[in-house]
């Protein structure tokens, strides 16, 4: 799969954010996650971190740090959960796999409020940064989702991973809860934690 210029002018990234380079294979999930899972629980970093998402628009994605790792938000139209909703059969895993998300994301959208996504913003395969695309700005994602410039891995915008992916599973999302309608708490602490 090759990504055009134009693709990775349009897309919304996280250059030079760490990423772990080992090559991971589909049985190494187990490893994988409790890695992450380790990594953002480590008590030197233990921090939460809050994120005022009052401006941010409908359909508009934003990008944070948590815990030294790079965190993708997006406010999503009615018209990409209805998309979200139809095309199961396009990504691989049509329900949330245990233990990628919260129990409160543990639902269609992966997500504790529908219209708000979080996510870690690195591929599932090896740790290679993504890049966010809304929708319509990429013919490699139409309906908007994630993708990995490195091994063409294609997300959509619940981290759901596209049929014919190499990355193994979708993508990792983190803890989090809100203070009110503005700010999004990524960490552990809420109601939602
Ligand atoms: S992870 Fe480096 S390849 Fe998608």
């Amino acid at each position: 799969m090759t990504v055009s210029r134009r693709d990775v002018l349009l897309g919304a990234g996280f250059f030079g954010a760490g990423v772990v380079t080992a090559a991971v294979s589909t049985p190494d999930l187990r490893r994988l996650t409790s890695l992450w899972f380790r990594i953002a629980n480590n008590p030197a970093t233990l921090t939460n971190t809050e994120v005022d998402i009052s401006a941010l628009q409908p359909g508009q994605v934003m990008g944070t740090l948590w815990r030294n790792l790079p965190i993708y938000i997006w406010r999503r139209t009615d018209q990409m959960l209805s998309e979200l909703a139809e095309r199961t059969s396009e990504v691989r895993f049509a329900e949330p796999i245990e233990g990628l998300q919260p129990s409160e994301a543990a639902n269609q959208f992966r997500s504790v409020d529908r219209h708000v996504f979080v996510v870690r913003g690195i591929c599932s395969r090896a740790g290679c940064p993504l890049i966010a695309f809304e929708p319509n700005r990429s013919d490699l994602l139409p309906v908007g989702g994630f993708l990995c410039t490195n091994d063409g891995s294609r997300f959509d915008a619940a981290g759901r991973v596209y049929n014919g992916s190499p990355a193994p599973v979708d993508l990792l999302v983190p803890p989090h809860f809100y203070l009110g309608n503005k700010t999004l708490v990524i960490g552990e602490g809420g109601s939602a934690a």
